[in-house]
């Protein structure tokens, strides 16, 4: 049984929220899509209802036509860069505030490569799609801050070594980094709560992150407008947009 009446969801999730002392965070593009950035999913205005994957965000794409690759993020990046962070986004820093009292009370772990949580002023995030921000040397591995510009023609050079730079994204066909999936999976087992928002709960292995949590006897929060195959999972579930529901939560803390 789960709840999804919403203003006695919105009081029990409140409560939940305010009593862990441990909660793990996930998100996906729902949280930034009121920032004005397109998810990956929905039917008429998603990345992917436009582009097959594989033809852009894929290891094998980069090969055949790296400044294809290059000019697509390069629009994403100029527009996550005009993008503004939202009540959501600005709502998860505060939560972040008001648990630090507890070692290990808050953890953020992300799908999304805007950038925006950091600039809503998260302190610990994990990026577990890497970010638009940086180029990857594809010889040294090396990170460079990407600069303000509209064009990356042609890409990148690595400033250490002479190589070829990419975009420092998982594509399609590739690990997430190991580290920071590591670091997800500790926090989801030992927390007692689990926040899962914006996200449609289908890119292994970060939908399976939520599932940890029950396992170990924690609970799951949902905040989706849609129905994700983790709804079943979750013991309650807020269907609002991400902008409503996190500013709520926060609403009354004692
Ligand atoms: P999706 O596009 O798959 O899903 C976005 C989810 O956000 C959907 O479930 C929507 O119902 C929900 N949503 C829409 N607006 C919302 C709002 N205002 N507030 C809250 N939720 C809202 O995006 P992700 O789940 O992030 O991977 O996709 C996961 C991964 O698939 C991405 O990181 C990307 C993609 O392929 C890589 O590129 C490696
Ligand atoms: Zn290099």
């Amino acid at each position: 049984m789960n709840e999804t009446q919403t203003d006695s969801a919105l009081e029990s999730a409140r409560t939940h929220v305010q009593a862990a002392e441990r909660i793990a965070v996930i998100t996906g593009a729902g949280i930034s899509a009121e920032s004005g950035i397109p998810t990956f999913r929905d039917a008429q205005t998603g990345h992917w209802a436009r582009f097959r994957p594989e033809d852009l965000a894929s290891p094998q794409a980069y090969q055949q036509d790296p400044q294809m690759v290059w000019d697509w993020y390069a629009g994403r990046y100029r527009d996550v860069s005009a993008a503004q962070p939202n009540a959501g986004h600005a709502a998860l820093a505060e939560l972040e505030r008001r648990k630090n009292g507890h070692p290990d009370g808050f953890f953020l772990a992300t799908q999304n490569v805007d950038g925006l949580h950091q600039r809503a002023g998260s302190q610990q995030l994990v990026e577990l799609h890497g970010n638009l921000t940086h180029a990857r040397c594809e010889a040294c591995q090396h990170l460079e801050p990407l600069p303000a510009t509209d064009t990356f023609e042609p890409p990148p050079v690595c400033p250490q070594c002479g190589s070829r730079m990419r975009p420092n994204v998982v594509w399609f066909g590739e690990w997430l980094p190991p580290e920071a999936l590591a670091r997800a999976e500790e926090a989801f087992e030992a927390a007692d709560l689990a926040l899962v928002i914006g996200t449609s709960s289908l890119v292994q292995p970060a939908a399976g992150l939520a599932l940890l949590t029950l396992e170990s006897g924690g609970i799951v929060i949902e905040i989706n407008p849609g129905v994700t195959p983790l709804s079943e999972w979750a013991s309650v579930i807020l269907r609002l947009r991400a902008s409503q529901a996190l500013p709520a939560l926060l609403k009354g803390w004692a």
